[in-house]
């Protein structure tokens, strides 16, 4: 009996709600053998006991199928809820984890990719909301089907529009159709902060944030206002988009966020009457930008006509086409994005301390006027990562 045996038999034995396994996921810790007689200790990152108690049992199954006839697993697992473990400040604190989807350029598919993770994480049982945080161009309505539907007012709290099992607030749902407002730094900061104080968001498992383009005061704000628990990254293949991509990545380490991944999205074309996938903008080329960021591609979407449709038409591809590839993709995504929050919850969670302003507040720590003499040395920095200062 060798350890290939106990692993080979192990990987038989999924992680309760994932499609990954327990070997899979590097959560078998140590394998004991003698003779006949086997012990592992797994190491899980949930504290949930039937989440335990289901491994226990098929992994129990799985060895003595294999041919041990003593079998004992340790199953360890974090002794508090390990739902979100986040410090600092937080002005949303019914949500539990937040997740930050950016992009170095508009129209690369950021809120047809916020749209279908927050769906897939949804399908997937999680309790989720999506918010639309680009005030600019709030497509989120249209493509979650709730275009022209105006939110409940309950006091001065506003109440979320609910699709598809996703609680979804957008200033698109706030404003007339059609309006165009004109924003200035201070206006992008108090909105966000409404955003997620004055939104009556339920108990959440997480967020889904649909950013603006590009780095600017939504995505500081919104760092400084919430321990935003991931950050993920949308880019074409095009070397021009993965250029700004980059800086959204950068973007994320400077404000301690970590990364969960980057998606490649309009990533090959498959045909829809042969099924077969073309290369049109490369594929495969965020690749090395994923390794430079100590991060990987958490999925690669084609383009593919049903998901535009599918957002023109507020039919989310995730939901509406659940066998077709590219929903598939999305499902494994967000599974795959689940289990990096896991993890980091389990190894202690965010903190937004490091990039609070050092400004008073109601002032942008962005802006260069308003920003404070830098501290005795000059050329200190004011750990935003605003770049300024
Ligand atoms: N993989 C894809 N295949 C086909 N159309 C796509 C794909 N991704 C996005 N689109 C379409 O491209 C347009 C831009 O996408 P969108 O998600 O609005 O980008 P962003 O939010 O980054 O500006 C939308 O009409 C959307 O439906
Ligand atoms: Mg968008």
């Amino acid at each position: 009996m060798t350890e290939e045996i106990v692993k080979s038999a192990l990987s038989k034995v999924t992680y309760p709600g994932f499609t990954k396994d327990i070997v899979a996921f590097g959560f078998v810790k140590e394998i004991k053998i003698e003779g006949k007689n086997v012990s592992v200790l797994v190491d899980i990152t949930s504290s949930a006991p039937e989440v335990a108690q289901q491994i226990t049992h098929e992994a129990t199954d799985e060895l003595k199928l294999a041919g041990f006839s003593d079998v004992i697993i340790n199953v360890q697992s974090p002794k508090m809820p390990r739902e979100s473990s986040s410090k600092g400040k937080n002005i949303a604190p019914q949500v539990k984890n937040f997740i930050m989807v950016s992009s170095g350029k508009g129209g690369v598919g950021k809120s047809t990719t916020s749209v279908n993770l927050a769906v897939a994480l949804a399908m997937q049982g999680k309790k989720v909301g999506l918010l639309d945080a680009d005030i600019y161009g709030p497509n989120i309505p249209r493509m979650m089907g709730i275009d022209g539907i105006k939110p409940e007012v309950v006091g001065n709290k506003v109440l979320p529009i609910k699709a598809y099992g996703v609680e979804v607030m957008s200033m698109g749902s706030l404003m007339e159709e059609g309006q165009s407002l004109i924003w200035r730094g201070a206006m992008i900061m108090k909105a966000i902060e409404q955003f997620l104080r004055d939104i009556l968001w339920s108990d959440l498992d997480c967020l889904v944030i649909d950013m603006p383009p590009g780095t600017g005061d939504a995505q500081l704000t919104l760092a400084q206002s919430v321990p935003v628990t991931v950050g993920v990254t949308v880019t074409t293949p095009q070397m021009v988009a993965l250029d700004d991509s980059r800086r959204s990545l950068d973007m994320f380490k400077k404000l301690h966020i970590p990364i969960a991944g980057v998606v490649e999205n309009m990533s090959g074309f498959i045909a829809p009457d042969t099924g077969v996938e073309y290369d049109i903008f490369g594929k495969g080329t965020s690749e090395a930008m994923a390794k430079q960021f100590d991060t990987t591609i958490l999925a690669q979407i084609p383009i593919e006509p049903s998901i535009r449709t599918g957002g023109d038409e507020g039919k989310p591809v995730a939901y509406y086409a659940p066998t077709s590839e590219t929903a598939k993709r999305y499902m494994k995504a967000a599974e795959d994005l689940w289990a990096t929050i896991e993890k980091i919850n389990a190894d202690g969670g965010v903190d937004n301390q490091a990039i609070q302003p050092n400004t008073p507040p109601g002032v942008s720590a962005c802006s260069t006027a308003a920003a404070p003499a830098p501290k005795a040395s000059s050329g200190e920095s004011c750990g935003t990562g605003c770049g300024h200062h």
